[in-house]
């Protein structure tokens, strides 16, 4: 097949099989108030931290000024707690009156003023999570209300209404934020909430009306909860993956790096498994208190380059032996039809000293066809990772030393005809 064809093929399949919003071509990255937020709304004893157009201006300032924005975080997002907790006389929703004293377009205009597009939450129910008025019974009226103040994501979550309404509802949402004419990355609670409660979700349905949704749980501020998710998408991962392409992601939820709960390890754990999963990157952190360390992960470009790789594969976890996983995902350059490789070994063991692992390119489910050149990212001094390359006598494996709950990370690049001695790289 030449490459028109395989385009014409790809673009033809898309357009079939997927929301054609051409929003989310790769994982959508940016920031989202409640991870870290949540619904705080007291604006006297916390004014800094409350739901607010404050905490909205002065986030947008610093994801432009201190780089978030051009290393592709361009969304910025308000979760559950911005409204009043009545519609207007004409049934619309509106943002509270203190908080948001200049309304949310004007909100919305700021943030585009800023070079960042803007986000809002919303429920499918007849509230929202945090009792919030919901869109149930005004789906038309609140798309158009969206699609008017210039948003331009929406979250809409799942909260109080029945899980056999979803499969109808969230496709009508769907469609009338398309009728608006405006183009709003459209992400879905859907799946989620009929996941956790056994119900098999229709994933053709899901994937042709939403750009991203929710998989499982909410993500706490904790490694227990980083795991938990991890372990989840570990598990399903091979079946999860088949869902994830261009417009339309899995979501594990977002990023809590810079908050309180995870160590430098963990943190960097966490951001690579979610650039290997193709994850959005919502960040959820307090960008004017952030350490250095935090900041500069969250930005690693490395990282950044892999969850936004343009062969738009969702990794998965090839195994987890002995505490130890190892996640994969296909990148470019592609040799042939053979794909560089991201691969993270996460250490789940917490008991103490760097753990020893060493495996072979069969069991990693590596291709064997050409040499790779090595690529080492987030190792730390404690770590250490070799690489062992001889296809001629077939003896091909890496092995690694990481820190308790920490992760260290490669990649490899197919460069070469396997015809030559062994290559040795430590
Ligand atoms: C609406 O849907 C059509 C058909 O899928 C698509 O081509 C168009 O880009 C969508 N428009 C918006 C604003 O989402
Ligand atoms: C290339 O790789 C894909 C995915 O692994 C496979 O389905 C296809 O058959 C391969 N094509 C060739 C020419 O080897």
């Amino acid at each position: 097949m030449d490459k028109k064809f395989i385009l014409l093929l790809v673009s033809f399949l898309s357009s079939s099989t997927a929301l054609d919003n051409g929003l989310a071509l790769t994982p959508p990255m940016g920031w989202l108030t409640w991870q870290r937020f949540r619904c705080i709304i007291d604006c006297n004893t916390r004014p800094n931290e409350c739901i607010s157009e404050r905490l909205i201006l002065r986030t947008a300032d610093l994801m432009v000024s201190e780089g978030y924005l051009d290393a592709g975080y361009d969304y910025i997002g308000i979760d559950d707690c911005w409204s009043e907790f009545e519609r207007d006389e004409n049934q619309r929703l509106v943002a509270n009156k203190e908080r948001f004293p200049n309304g949310m377009k004007y909100v919305a205009d700021y943030v585009h003023s800023k070079g960042l597009k803007f986000g809002i939450y919303g429920d499918y129910g007849t509230l929202t999570c945090g009792g919030y008025p919901g869109t149930l019974d005004y789906m038309e009226i609140d798309a158009e209300t969206f699609g008017d103040w210039g948003v331009d994501y929406v979250k809409l979550d799942g909260c109080y209404v029945e899980l056999e309404l979803m499969d109808e509802g969230y496709p009508k949402f769907g469609e009338l934020l398309n009728n608006t004419g405006r183009p709003m990355l459209y992400s879905c609670s859907w799946p989620v909430y009929q996941e956790l409660s056994g119900i098999t979700p229709n994933w053709d349905s899901i994937i042709k009306n939403c750009n991203m949704w929710r998989n499982y749980y909410d993500i706490q501020d904790s490694w227990y909860s980083v795991e938990y998710i991890m372990n989840y998408f570990g598990e399903n991962s091979r079946r999860l993956a088949t869902y994830a392409g261009p417009g339309h992601w899995n979501d594990p939820d977002m990023l809590i790096i810079g908050n309180f709960g995870l160590s430098y390890d963990q943190s960097k754990s966490h951001m690579a498994v979610w650039a290997i999963l193709a994850a959005p990157l919502l960040i959820s952190t307090d960008l004017e208190v952030i350490t250095d360390q935090a900041k500069e992960l969250l930005l690693n470009k490395d990282l950044i380059a892999i969850n936004q790789d343009p062969l738009a594969r969702a990794g998965i976890r090839v195994f987890k032996k002995s505490d130890i996983a190892l996640w994969k995902r296909e990148i470019t350059p592609v040799l042939n039809n053979t794909t560089s490789v991201a691969l993270a070994f996460v250490n789940h063991d917490d008991s103490g000293a760097p753990k020893f692992g060493n495996y072979t390119f069969k069991e990693m489910e590596i291709d064997t066809t050409y040499y790779y050149d090595v690529e080492f990212l987030l190792l730390s001094p404690t770590q250490s990772i070799r690489v062992h390359q001889d296809h001629i006598n077939d003896i091909n494996y890496i092995e690694v030393l990481v820190n308790p709950t920490g992760v260290a990370m490669l990649k490899l690049k197919p460069t070469q005809i396997v015809n030559t001695a062994s290559i040795y790289k430590t």
